[in-house]
């Protein structure tokens, strides 16, 4: 097993579609694996492949009852209204009080081919909404209302403007330390 950088705001891998998944391999497989120590190393309740750079429509997700993979994943059913302080591994360090649906149905596929139909309420159902939103190129910033994505950017560009290079420095080397072997 091994994990992976997990990509940040501004990377463009995280405004992709990803595809969906023709079929299961024993790489696949392995990349589930990885995403899930990925997930726990980081530490967060989900994420999604764009997230490590796969544009393939695949999450894992443990919200505390255990991981759970879930391939091509749609939701079909949801309601009520939930509010979440809802952040992002993409985003480290940032969060955001959102409103979504308190309660979702989703439809996906499992690493053995199975059909999944899952009844999901409040964090599960949050998390389901956040990984499916992060397959379709969209992350949690784009959710928020007027006022909180005007600070989420001012933000957001400061740290850009505060980041050391990308390549070189003591970051750099700490951060390509924890790419896959
Ligand atoms: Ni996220």
């Amino acid at each position: 097993m091994a994990t992976y950088d997990i990509r940040t705001f501004g990377d463009p891998v995280l405004r992709q579609r990803a595809a969906d998944i023709e079929d299961v391999d024993e790489a696949l497989v392995r990349l589930a694996e990885d995403m899930i120590e990925t997930m726990y190393d980081a530490p967060g309740v989900g994420l999604a492949a764009p997230q490590i750079g796969v544009e393939r429509r695949m999450f894992v997700y443990d919200v505390g009852d255990g991981p759970g993979v879930v391939l091509n994943p749609r939701i079909v059913e949801s309601d009520g209204e939930w509010s979440y302080d809802e952040g992002c591994l993409s985003i480290p360090g940032l969060s955001w009080e959102l409103v979504r649906p308190k309660r979702v149905r989703l439809a996906g596929v499992d690493l053995d081919g199975n059909e999944l139909d899952v009844d999901a309420d409040e964090l599960l159902a949050r998390c389901f909404q956040h990984e499916i939103d992060h397959l379709d190129g969209v992350l949690v910033v784009e959710r928020l209302d007027e006022a909180q994505r005007k600070e989420a950017m001012r933000v957001l560009r400061q740290r850009a403007l505060d980041a050391p290079p990308p390549r070189g420095g003591p970051a750099g080397r700490v951060l390509s330390a924890r790419s896959p072997s």
